[in-house]
């Protein structure tokens, strides 16, 4: 993975992250045995972030490590089904994720910093064909350390996340999907 390290073995994990991934096996279980449903697994992840985001041991020292030129993701953990992925995200102050959308659920816990989230609608562009993002004025969001935020695949969970404090933003992420070749696919870019 691009300015990523990490790895997809359970045993090599932190203990909160062991916790919060047999939470989801159990989930998804119970999805693959009828005994939940599909839109059940993102709050489920929810949830069990919420959960491990205070612990002291949730991430090693390299695993907050930023980079100069754009924030940095840290592969936490992979599904060997491919079923979701948990990156670490570190951002300087400054740094800023371009406007996106989601191909699958998502969910995002702050664990130190602060996260400055714009929400956009996406509309018809009528000059240029198309769809464009827009602004949605008064949805700014700041997610501080424990807060836990859920997007919807598609449309309605367009966003930019930005780091505008003084400090590093630490964020882990957790999509429906394997991302360990490509962490971009999660994305859909929108112009503004
Ligand atoms: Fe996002």
């Amino acid at each position: 993975m691009a300015g990523g390290s990490g790895s997809g073995a359970l045993d090599s994990v932190s203990p909160p992250i062991q916790a919060f991934v047999q939470t989801m096996e159990a989930v998804l279980g119970d999805v693959a045995e009828g005994r939940a449903g599909e839109a059940d697994i993102g709050p489920a992840a929810m949830n069990a972030l919420a959960e491990v985001l205070a612990a002291p041991d949730l991430l090693t020292t390299a695993q907050c490590q930023g980079a100069a030129d754009c924030y940095r993701r840290h592969l936490l953990y992979a599904d060997p089904q491919g079923r979701f992925t948990a990156l670490c995200l570190v951002w300087r102050p400054g740094q800023a994720s371009v406007v996106h959308g989601h191909t699958a659920w998502c969910t995002v816990g702050v664990v130190s910093g602060v996260a400055h989230e714009e929400r956009f609608d996406v509309v018809e562009d009528e000059d240029e064909g198309g769809v464009r993002a827009v602004h949605l004025v008064g949805r700014d969001a700041d997610h501080r350390p424990g807060a836990v935020l859920m997007t919807r695949p598609g449309p309605d969970g367009v966003h930019r996340i930005s780091n505008r404090g003084p400090d590093d933003l630490v964020s882990i992420h957790v999509y429906g999907r394997d991302l360990t070749v490509d962490p971009t696919l999660i994305n859909v870019v929108y112009d503004e």
